[in-house]
C-alpha cells in the first residue's frame, strides 16, 4: 500500500495547479498525482482560445462585476453566483501569477497581456497564448510541478475510489504499462478527471475523456449536479470534429450558410458570432435543419456551415490563429487564407459535475459534505458555468478552483491521520475485477458498443431533445449496457493492454450517459444547453434548481439543490 497525505486523480490544469498549491503552501507534504495518460498529453494541453480575467488591458471599462454578470447571464441564471464572484474577482490575481511562472501569454505593443474578444463577454476580456492557450499554461505549470516534490504516477488508471462512513480513504490503480495493482491511502483525495466528451460521436475531447472520475464518484453512491447540460461547441471541423477555437470568431470570421448570409443576424442580432455557444450551435443546427447547410461539392442542402476567415488575411489569421489554421489544412486540406472552413457543433463541454462546494469540498447531499474528498475543473460543478459556459471561463476555473480547492486541501490534511485502510480487501476486489474482464468471451467487440452507445447519445440526447427521443435513448443504452456484459477480450496479457482500458472506460462512459438522459428527461424546461422541443421556454418557477442524481443499489434517484443567486436577480436572456 502506498500511502500519501494527498493523492490528485488527473494531470489537467485543475489537478497540476492544485498539486503546486498544496505543495506551496506545505512543502513537507506528501502528495501523489496519478493520471492515466502522461500529464502533458492530458486534454487541458488542447485548450486553445484563452482564459478570460478582467485586466483591463484592452477595455479600461472592464471589471469583475461585468465579467460575473455575463458569466451568470450566459449561464442562463444557474449558476452559484458565490462561486462566480469568486471566479472573476481572482481571475485577474491567477493570470499574473501565470504570467511570473512564466507562461508565453501573447502581448500588447506596450508589453502587457494581450486580450481578444469571446462569445458572451461583453468586455474584450480573454487572455491568450496565439490559439494554444492550453499548451502554453500547461507546460509552464508541469515544468514547475516536476520541481516541487510531487510524486508523479503517469500511465496508472485509477479503477475505483475507497470511500466508506461518508469519507474518502484512497483509490485502487492499476499500471498500464505491467498491469501492477496498488492501494493508495490518503489523507485526501482529490478528483481533477476533466470531462466525458467521448460519450458522444463527434467531440472536441481526447481519447481519454470518458468520465472515469464522476463514474466512480457515482458508483459509491455520491450525487451528480446538472449533469443534463452538455456544451456543444459551434465550430467543429467537420467531419472529425476537432476544436477550431472560438478565437477564430473572436478575431473576426464569419459563420455563414449555404447562401452566404451572416445568419447568426437572425439569432442573435446583438452578438452575431460572438453569442454564446449553446445560442450558436442552435442556429447552426437549425441552419442545417432548414436546408441552408452546405455540401462537400458547396451546394446547399448539406450538413455544414463556413466559417469564412478570408476576409481577415493572411498576416491576420497566421499570426493570432496559427493552430486552426493549421487544423484545417492538415486534416482536410483547406487553407482558410483562401476557402472557408467547413464546421458543425461538436461535444466540447459537461457544465455539470462532482458537486462541489466553493472550497472544493465535495457534496454528499444537497445539504451534507463528504470527509477527506475533494474535486476541481471540468470534473466537477461548483457551479460557475450554470446551464451554459462562455468561452474561456474553463481554463479560468481550473486555475482559480485548483488553486483554491488546493489551499483548501492543505489546510483540511494538517493534524489529520492516515485512515485505516484494509488494503487486502481492495487488492483482491480489483484482481477479481481485472480478470473477471480478461475472461470475458462473449459475441461482443468493446468498439461495437462503443460506437452504437455513443451514436445513441448523439441522436438522442443531443442538440434538441423530447421525451419520446430520450426514452428511446435510454432504452436502447439499457440494451447495450447488458451486452457490454457479453464483450469478447482478445487481449490477456499484462503489458499495455489498452483493451482492458477500453473495457473498463466503456463501464464509466454508459453510466454516465445514463445520467445525463435522466437528469436531461427530469429537466421540463429549456435552458441553456439544454434545449427540449417539448418545452421550448425556461422555467424558473418550477425548475430554477440544480439537478442531483445517485445511483443507489443500482436506481437512479433524483432529488433537486438550490440555486445560490446573491448578485443578479434572473432575467430574460437576449443577445
Ligand atoms: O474555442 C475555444 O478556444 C475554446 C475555449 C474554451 O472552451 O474555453
Amino acid at each position: 500500500m502506498i500511502d500519501l497525505d494527498v493523492v490528485i486523480v488527473g494531470g489537467g490544469l485543475a489537478g497540476c495547479r492544485a498539486a503546486l498549491e498544496i505543495l506551496r503552501q506545505d512543502p513537507s507534504l506528501k502528495v501523489g498525482l496519478v493520471a492515466k495518460t502522461h500529464p502533458i498529453r492530458s486534454h487541458s494541453v488542447a485548450a486553445q482560445g484563452g482564459i478570460a480575467a478582467a485586466l483591463q488591458n484592452v477595455d479600461t471599462e472592464d471589471s469583475w462585476q461585468a465579467h460575473a454578470f455575463d458569466t451568470v447571464k450566459g449561464g442562463d441564471y444557474l449558476s452559484d453566483q458565490d462561486a462566480v464572484a469568486i471566479l472573476t474577482q481572482e481571475g485577474p490575481e491567477v493570470v499574473i501569477d501565470l504570467e511570473r511562472l512564466g507562461v508565453l501569454f501573447s502581448r500588447l505593443e506596450d508589453g502587457r497581456i494581450a486580450q481578444r474578444p469571446f462569445g458572451g463577454h461583453s468586455h474584450q476580456r480573454t487572455c491568450y497564448a496565439a490559439d494554444k492557450t492550453g499548451h502554453a499554461i500547461l507546460h509552464e505549470l508541469i515544468s514547475h510541478l516536476l520541481e516541487s516534490g510531487v510524486q508523479l504516477f503517469d500511465e496508472w488508471y485509477v479503477m475505483r475510489l475507497i470511500f466508506e462512513e461518508n469519507t474518502a480513504q484512497g483509490v485502487v490503480m492499476y499500471r498500464l504499462t505491467d498491469g501492477a495493482i496498488e492501494v493508495v491511502r490518503a489523507k485526501a483525495v482529490m478528483f481533477a478527471t476533466g470531462g466525458y466528451g467521448r460519450v458522444y460521436n463527434t467531440t472536441s475531447n481526447d481519447y481519454a475523456s470518458t468520465g472515469d472520475g464522476l463514474a466512480m464518484t457515482a458508483a459509491v453512491g455520491l450525487p451528480l449536479e446538472d449533469m443534463e447540460f452538455v456544451q456543444f461547441h459551434p465550430t467543429g471541423l467537420y467531419p472529425v470534429g476537432v476544436l477550431i477555437s472560438e478565437a477564430v470568431r473572436g478575431e473576426g470570421a464569419y459563420l455563414i450558410n449555404a447562401q452566404g448570409d451572416r445568419f447568426m443576424a437572425n439569432y442573435a442580432p446583438s452578438r452575431m458570432e460572438l453569442a454564446p455557444r449553446d445560442i450558436t450551435s442552435r442556429a447552426i443546427v437549425c441552419e442545417v435543419m432548414a436546408g441552408r447547410g452546405v455540401n462537400i461539392d458547396g451546394s446547399a442542402g448539406g450538413p455544414f456551415v463556413h466559417l469564412d476567415l478570408r476576409h481577415m488575411g493572411k498576416e491576420k489569421i497566421l499570426s493570432r490563429v496559427p493552430f486552426a489554421w493549421e487544423e484545417a489544412h492538415r486534416l482536410v486540406g483547406i487553407d482558410a487564407v483562401y476557402e472557408p472552413m467547413p464546421v458543425r457543433p461538436t461535444v466540447h463541454y459537461s457544465m455539470g459535475g462532482i458537486p462541489i462546494n466553493t472550497d472544493g469540498r465535495v457534496r454528499s447531499s444537497a445539504t451534507g459534505l463528504t470527509e477527506g474528498f475533494f474535486a476541481a475543473g471540468e470534473a466537477a460543478c461548483v457551479s460557475v458555468h450554470g446551464a451554459n459556459r462562455l468561452g474561456s471561463n474553463s481554463l479560468l476555473e481550473c486555475v482559480v478552483y485548483g488553486r483554491r480547492v488546493g489551499a483548501s486541501i492543505a489546510r483540511y490534511v494538517q493534524d489529520r491521520a492516515l485512515p485505516t485502510v484494509d488494503a487486502v480487501v481492495y487488492l483482491q476486489e480489483a484482481r477479481e475485477t481485472i480478470q473477471g474482464l480478461l475472461d470475458r468471451t462473449g459475441e461482443y467487440r468493446i468498439n461495437e458498443i462503443r460506437t452504437a452507445y455513443q451514436d445513441c447519445m448523439t441522436e438522442y440526447c443531443g442538440v434538441f431533445r423530447t421525451e419520446e427521443r430520450m426514452q428511446r435513448g435510454l432504452l436502447e443504452l439499457k440494451a447495450l449496457q447488458e451486452k457490454a456484459e457479453r464483450i469478447q477480450m482478445q487481449d490477456r496479457g499484462q503489458v499495455w493492454n489498452a483493451e482492458l482500458i477500453e473495457a473498463m472506460e466503456l463501464r464509466s462512459l454508459l453510466l454516465v450517459g445514463e445520467v445525463i438522459l435522466t437528469s436531461a428527461l427530469a429537466r421540463q424546461e429549456s435552458r441553456g444547453s439544454h434545449y427540449r422541443d417539448d418545452f421550448p421556454e425556461r422555467d424558473d418557477r418550477d425548475f430554477l434548481h440544480h439537478s442531483l442524481v445517485n445511483i443507489v443499489e443500482g436506481a437512479v434517484v433524483r432529488s433537486t439543490m438550490p440555486v445560490v443567486i446573491d448578485m443578479f436577480e434572473p432575467m430574460e436572456r437576449k443577445y
